[in-house]
């Protein structure tokens, strides 16, 4: 399952100033994603952590040029992948680049399964929209990407329908139609969240698995810092629609430097029955449109400067390190 679209020494994927606007029926104009950057490189997997609403998922469809139906997306900065610009890219161009260099694992498979179509009749699709392949090097491939996530009995599986699988079930299939075409990049948004806890540990093991086999770039979005910690190189930490914090993974569980990124540490629970150990953040994340003048955390911050109310931090950086927060101000 090695890789062979892998590019030359160059990220896979970089981001430079991306912002994202969504263009909505009764909304109007929203701001949604503001000024991200940062580079993936071939085998690495970036982890994205931030509260609902902060644009994980907005962020990781806009890659794709995937827009969330009924909106138009409305992409500034630039998106290289292999060091291409895929802001000024079409859908037509798109269409091609989307299951083959990039493919996206979702929180709920049936949005990216078709309910009415046989699991084999869907691989098929997916794999012979860009391979030229007959039926029965489909069928063998499709057998082998079945087994390949775990599924058993993949001959029977093949010819169910998605109604008939356990989410568990259905999320492996999601994965198998995603690798099919050994993207470069892979992106997963919340893969492990709607499924039961034992589940969820057996999809993460595969994820894991995946990784080290593809040796493509991945995105993990996830909620979870402990499933973050399981399978992230790297970590973006996203407050509002922006960068907060970037760095190795170790060093945001060693080292982390915005009170925000400190804050969700402190909120994972230490033992899943005592709730009462948990912290929680005060007050809530600020409404589009209405968003604080100086760093978008200030009016929950616990170590918040006057300066914090009033003007946006600029990102500082210590090596790979990276965050935006005036108590490092004068480093
Ligand atoms: N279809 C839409 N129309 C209008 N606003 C939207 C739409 N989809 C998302 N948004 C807004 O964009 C912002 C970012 O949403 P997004 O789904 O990316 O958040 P998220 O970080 O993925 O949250 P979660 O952790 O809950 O999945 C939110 O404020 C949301 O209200
Ligand atoms: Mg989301």
């Amino acid at each position: 399952m090695n890789n062979t679209n892998q590019a030359g020494k160059g990220p896979i994927l970089e981001l430079r100033n991306l912002s994202i606007a969504l263009r909505t029926g009764n909304a109007g104009v929203l701001n949604i994603v503001e000024n991200i950057s940062f580079s993936l490189h071939q085998g690495h997997t970036l982890g994205v952590v931030g509260e609902s609403g902060c644009g994980k998922s907005i962020l990781a469809s806009s890659l794709l040029k995937l827009a969330p139906n009924g909106t138009e997306e409305r992409l500034s900065g630039q998106v290289l992948l292999d060091g291409h610009d895929l802001v000024p890219v079409g859908e037509k161009a798109m269409r091609q680049i989307r299951g083959h260099k990039m493919a996206m694992i979702f929180q709920e498979p049936m949005t990216a399964l078709n309910p009415a179509y046989r699991i084999e009749t869907q691989m098929r699709e997916a794999l012979r929209a860009h391979k030229r392949i007959g039926y029965r090097e489909s069928q063998r491939l499709i057998v082998e990407l079945l087994n390949q996530v775990g599924i058993p009995q993949s001959r029977t599986v093949a010819r169910q329908f998605p109604h008939q699988l356990s989410g568990g079930m259905r999320q492996r299939v999601m994965i198998a139609m995603a690798i099919s075409c050994m993207p470069e990049l892979l992106i997963a948004d919340e893969p492990t969240t709607a499924l039961d806890v034992t589940i969820q540990a057996q999809i993460l093991a595969l994820m894991k698995d995946i990784k080290e086999k593809l040796k493509a770039a991945i995105i993990f979005i996830s909620h979870d810092m402990g499933v973050i910690r399981e399978i992230a190189d790297y970590v973006m930490v996203m407050y509002a629609g922006e960068l907060v914090e970037y760095s190795p993974c170790d060093e945001i569980f060693s080292r982390p430097l915005h009170p925000y990124t400190s804050a969700l540490l402190k909120s994972i629970p230490r033992s899943k029955n005592n709730a009462d150990e948990l912290y929680t953040i005060r007050d809530t994340v600020p409404q589009i449109g209405a968003m604080p003048r100086g760093c978008r955390f200030s009016p929950r911050c616990d170590c918040a400067l006057p300066r914090c109310h009033e003007e946006k931090p600029s990102e500082i950086f210590e090596g790979e390190h990276r965050v935006r927060c005036w108590k490092y101000g004068n480093i």
